[in-house]
């Protein structure tokens, strides 16, 4: 992944203007890098060591970071926990700065969870008007009915103002204890626990495996993370990375 970034770019992702907006004003010589005016609107900046200033105001460049992490058990969702272990102590301390979980799992769920500093994005992926799917693999406690697919097809009532949104659920085995897919657009708290408890349910193993248009890698084990690749930063409208 490259540090450096075409200036019109760079100013662009700053929110200076948009590009052709700050091309004028590298025209208008309101633009200097290194203390020097800036001449063209393709000239590369790198990122971590190039100071440019707009009319003499120096900016900062902060870059977005997206990593992509298997949650295993045992971890709470928060960046910072006085008794508990949090997920970004599974990243290296040098990784960390600004990240936060997009989200929370619950202390026992496991599987995917986005930890960004892109709070834009963050807000796109949880805002409830948004809907965006995500999708948990669970174990059962009990007998995972057609009933219940229903239940969860019209919106159940978990005991908060509103019926949950029509959920999809699909049953991979039924018995004494039952292994499903639900796929839900919302995020309220313990949300896929508190739907089977209000069909008399309990879940007993819960994991997410999906999250928008990003999926658990089958690879990524427990514990384990990864940049997000070009093409799922594409998936996500984040590509800001190209010169
Ligand atoms: N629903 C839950 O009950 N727990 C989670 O961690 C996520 C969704």
């Amino acid at each position: 992944m490259s540090d450096f970034l075409r200036l019109d770019k760079y100013l662009a992702d700053l929110g200076v203007g948009t590009r052709s907006q700050v091309k004028q004003m590298i025209r208008k010589n309101q633009i200097s890098v290194n203390g020097e005016a800036a001449k063209k609107p393709d000239q590369k900046i790198d990122v971590s060591q190039d100071q440019v200033a707009v009319q003499g105001k120096i900016l900062s460049y902060i870059k977005n970071k997206y990593f992509l992490l298997h949650k295993p058990s045992g971890y709470v969702s928060a960046t910072e926990d006085s008794r508990e272990k949090t997920v970004l102590s599974l990243l290296p301390e040098e990784l960390r700065k600004g990240l936060f979980p997009v989200g929370r799992l619950d202390k026992d769920t496991e599987g995917l969870l986005l930890l960004t500093n892109d709070g834009d994005l963050s807000h796109r992926l949880l805002s409830p008007k948004k809907h965006v799917d995500k999708t948990y693999y669970a174990r059962i406690q009990g007998q995972v009915s057609k009933e219940d697919q229903e239940a969860f097809a019209q919106g159940v009532d978990i005991g908060d103002e509103k019926l949950t949104l029509p959920a999809q659920l699909k049953i991979l085995s039924s018995a004494e204890k039952s292994e499903i897919l639900l796929t839900i657009q919302e995020g309220r708290f313990h949300q896929v626990k508190r739907m089977f408890e209000a069909r008399g349910k309990k879940v007993v193993y819960l994991k997410r495996i999906s999250m928008g248009p990003l999926q658990l890698p089958p690879d990524l084990n427990r514990g384990e993370f990864r940049e997000l690749t070009q093409g799922e930063k594409l998936s996500l409208g984040v590509d800001k990375e190209e010169i």
